[in-house]
């Protein structure tokens, strides 16, 4: 089992960064419950102060570019599940002296896009069994995941509205969107949320290996 967790940071210079919002907690979660169904994980783990789960192999990570050379080098694994909040864009440009705050005009940050780590995994040679992206959503959650899961061709989007207290909370409220449909879950602490996804890909792969 695969499975990116936490932020990523892009460095603008040696003492500053952007960075999408996340604590790692779901995905550190969901790696602690596979691991106790018995996988063997590896927990690609961009920059959080979360402990490591018991049984798992951690590998941490800062940036997006390191997170998508994690994931490669991981491989093969039989799933992935992509909880990172990668950041989309990183700075063009790494300044490796502080930028200097000069009188009043702020630098201009010109931004190139990251690599999108589901996407290459999902197309990759070497493509996990069953690759599971989530999708984090203020409005139009469970439409703005199935698009997701046929642009990023993924099996499953675990969908997620994020316009309350969710990010950095201990609940969460989760859709499964897969080819088969969408299954809602109600709200639980986010371990519990880990077991329920835990044991749907444990069905998932014991149903396929059995075919
Ligand atoms: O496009 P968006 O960021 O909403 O997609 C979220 C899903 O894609 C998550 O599973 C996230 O881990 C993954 N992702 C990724 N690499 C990126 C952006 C998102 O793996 N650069």
């Amino acid at each position: 089992m695969l499975i990116t967790a936490g932020p990523t940071w892009e460095a603008i210079d040696p003492v500053r960064y952007i960075a999408n919002r996340s604590s790692g907690k779901q995905g550190f979660a969901i790696a602690a419950a596979t691991a106790a169904l018995g996988a063997q994980v590896t927990l690609v783990a961009g920059p959080v102060s979360l402990k490591t789960p018991k049984g798992v192999d951690r590998i941490d990570v800062e940036s997006a570019a390191e997170m998508n050379q994690a994931v490669r080098a991981a491989l093969p694994a039989d799933a992935a599940i992509m909880v990172a909040a990668v950041a989309d864009w990183r700075p063009r440009q790494y300044v490796s002296e502080k930028i200097k705050k000069r009188g009043s005009a702020p630098p201009a940050l010109m931004l190139t896009e990251n690599p999108d780590i589901l996407t290459n995994l999902a197309a990759s040679e070497k493509r996990p069994e069953l690759v599971i992206g989530f999708a984090a959503e203020t409005e139009d959650v469970i439409d703005n995941a199935k698009q997701k899961r046929k642009r990023k061709a993924a099996d499953w989007i675990i969908a997620n509205d994020v316009s309350g207290d969710v990010m950095g909370g201990d609940d969460n409220e989760v859709h499964i969107v897969s080819g088969d449909g969408v299954e809602s879950l109600e709200q639980m602490a986010k371990p519990d949320v880990a077991m329920a996804l835990a044991q749907r890909i444990a069905q998932t792969l014991s149903a396929e290996a059995a075919e």
